[in-house]
């Protein structure tokens, strides 16, 4: 099945950020926090960067489980970002390792080698051009920083997408079932994402499917000389 971009590739309509953000994405969201341990087993500790963070679910949830971590988190929808602006304020707790940054992909004006690691969880498909995001990886990562990001895999055809809506979103609200669907029209296969890496020069990363919906990107930065 071929590709159809998202109609929009900021989530900045507020009912659709409040849909988001108030779902349950538990299941996805505790997948990839078990593939970031499985990648680096032990206490995180450092600077990193979790690019896309919509509502911060995901580096709430890894600064509550690590003291020493610190994460910048970017997106370039204001209405997501005050959204996550809240839920970190119900944390004041975990409010001083937190930074949110309003900015879009692509962005030079992210520092330069500094992350010891770069996250990322449900971004690429609404990227109109895929690279935007790995070059931000070769960008802001130091060298040996770990990289993990994950997204969901486009079904090879509209039935098989009408499948997963209805298993994953059957109760869900029509908006954010909208959503699933078109993400899963927007995302890329695996074997695009493995193309894109080689493209980038980050073959050393390894890309596989890590669920009946899922592919996730895994390893550690090394820049090319
Ligand atoms: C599906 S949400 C994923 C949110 C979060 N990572 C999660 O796992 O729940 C994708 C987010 O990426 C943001 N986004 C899309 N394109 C972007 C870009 N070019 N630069 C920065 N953020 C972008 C959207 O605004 C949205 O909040």
């Amino acid at each position: 099945m071929q590709r159809t971009p998202e109609p929009q590739e900021l989530m900045d309509d507020r009912a659709q950020a409040q849909a988001y953000a108030a779902a349950n994405f538990s299941e996805a969201n505790n997948l990839f926090i078990h593939l970031l341990h499985q990648l680096q087993p032990g206490e995180l500790r450092g600077k990193a960067l979790d690019l896309g963070c919509g509502p911060a679910d995901i580096p709430l949830a890894l600064l509550r489980e690590h003291p020493e971590l610190h994460i910048e988190a970017v997106d370039g929808a204001p209405a997501m970002l005050e959204l996550a602006a809240h839920k970190a304020a119900a944390e004041p707790s975990l409010q001083g390792r937190l930074k949110l940054l309003c900015e879009t992909l692509p962005c030079a004006d992210l520092p330069q080698g500094r992350y010891d690691a770069i996250i990322s969880n449900s971004l690429l498909h609404h990227l109109s051009d895929p690279n935007d995001l790995w070059l931000t990886v070769q960008h802001s990562a130091r060298p040996n920083a770990t990289i993990l990001i994950m997204d969901l895999a486009r079904p090879n055809s509209p039935l098989a997408v009408d499948t997963l809506v209805e298993t994953y979103a059957m109760n869900e609200p029509e908006v954010l079932r909208e959503d699933f669907r078109n993400s899963l029209h927007a995302a890329y296969t695996v074997d695009e994402v493995r193309e894109q890496l080689a493209e980038n020069g980050l073959q050393e990363i390894e890309v596989g499917m890590v669920s009946d919906r899922h592919w996730a990107a895994r390893g550690s930065y090394h820049p090319r000389r």
